[in-house]
């Protein structure tokens, strides 16, 4: 179990991630199941890449915490599509010890996954690019990214979403916009672009958003092709194109001074 010095980045606002998290997961599972019913025509297999995984279980004062590749397993299991699961953690101490929680788990369950573990997303990622430039069977899952402090791979992003076959795939990720927008005015190395310019590089027609939280404005941004993606209102997640939607972007776009001129 990887114990408090490691922690790597919990914060008070931990808990309500992996419970919206879940949430994410659980519906996101039952909703492609249901699609694979009632569809010939998709891959099903359901795909799950999680670019930064974690140790998938940790202690923190005292308590046991579930990171997202356990989350994510706990409601495949409750759903039991078919699978591929695809974890990304560049720490080797914490690579090895999600195989081991991992492994305590897959042992144990007669459904179908395959499970593959990899280090840098930056280098391994392209490995799963779709190069199948005809007409690809259309793939559905979620790609997941939650750095710590630092954004999301979005150019790599940009780049796995070139394959034809994922557009049906949809992508979660867990940001502070606050440390971009303090990046912006930064002496050295000033970022030219804002959340929406980084959003863009993405090919999703809809982006669902989450309030943001504290001073570091940790928010969930979910995109995806699907129209009618649920929304998770009751969660405090809102389509950046509601009205809510917009006040919270504008917030995650700009500063302050900004917004107040
Ligand atoms: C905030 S933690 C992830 C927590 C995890 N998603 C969870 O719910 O428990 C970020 C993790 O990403 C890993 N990481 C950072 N850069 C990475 C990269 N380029 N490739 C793979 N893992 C990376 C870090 O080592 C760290 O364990």
């Amino acid at each position: 179990m990887t114990e408090d010095r490691d922690n790597f980045g919990y914060s008070d606002y931990t808990v309500y991630k992996q419970m919206h998290l879940q949430a994410i997961l659980q519906t996101h599972l039952r909703v492609c199941e249901a699609v694979f019913r009632k569809n010939d025509w998709p891959h099903k297999i359901y795909h799950y890449f999680d670019l930064h995984a974690g140790p998938g279980l940790y202690r923190h004062n005292g308590r046991i915490i579930k990171g997202s590749p356990m989350l994510f397993l706990d409601a495949w299991m409750a759903v039991g599509l078919n699978c591929r699961a695809v974890f990304f953690e560049i720490e080797d101490d914490r690579r090895t010890a999600l195989i081991k929680n991992l492994s305590v788990i897959l042992r144990r369950t007669p459904l179908n996954i395959s499970v593959a573990f990899h280090g840098d997303h930056l280098k391994f990622l392209p490995c799963y690019f779709d190069q199948d430039a005809q007409r690809p069977r259309k793939k559905f899952g979620l790609i997941y990214a939650d750095p710590s402090g630092s954004l999301p791979p979005f150019e790599l992003l940009a780049r796995f979403f070139e394959g034809k076959g994922y557009s049906t795939l949809d992508v979660l990720l867990y940001c502070s916009p606050t440390n971009l927008k303090r990046q912006l005015k930064a002496s050295t190395c000033p970022v030219q672009k804002r959340l929406g310019d980084y959003l863009e590089l993405i090919p999703k027609r809809h982006w669902i958003v989450r309030e943001p939280y504290g001073p570091h404005q940790w928010t969930f941004l979910i995109g995806t092709n699907w129209t009618d993606f649920p929304t998770f209102e009751r969660l405090g997640f809102y389509r950046w194109d509601s009205a809510r939607g917009k006040e919270i972007f504008d917030q995650l776009n700009f500063t302050r001074e900004e917004l107040a001129a």
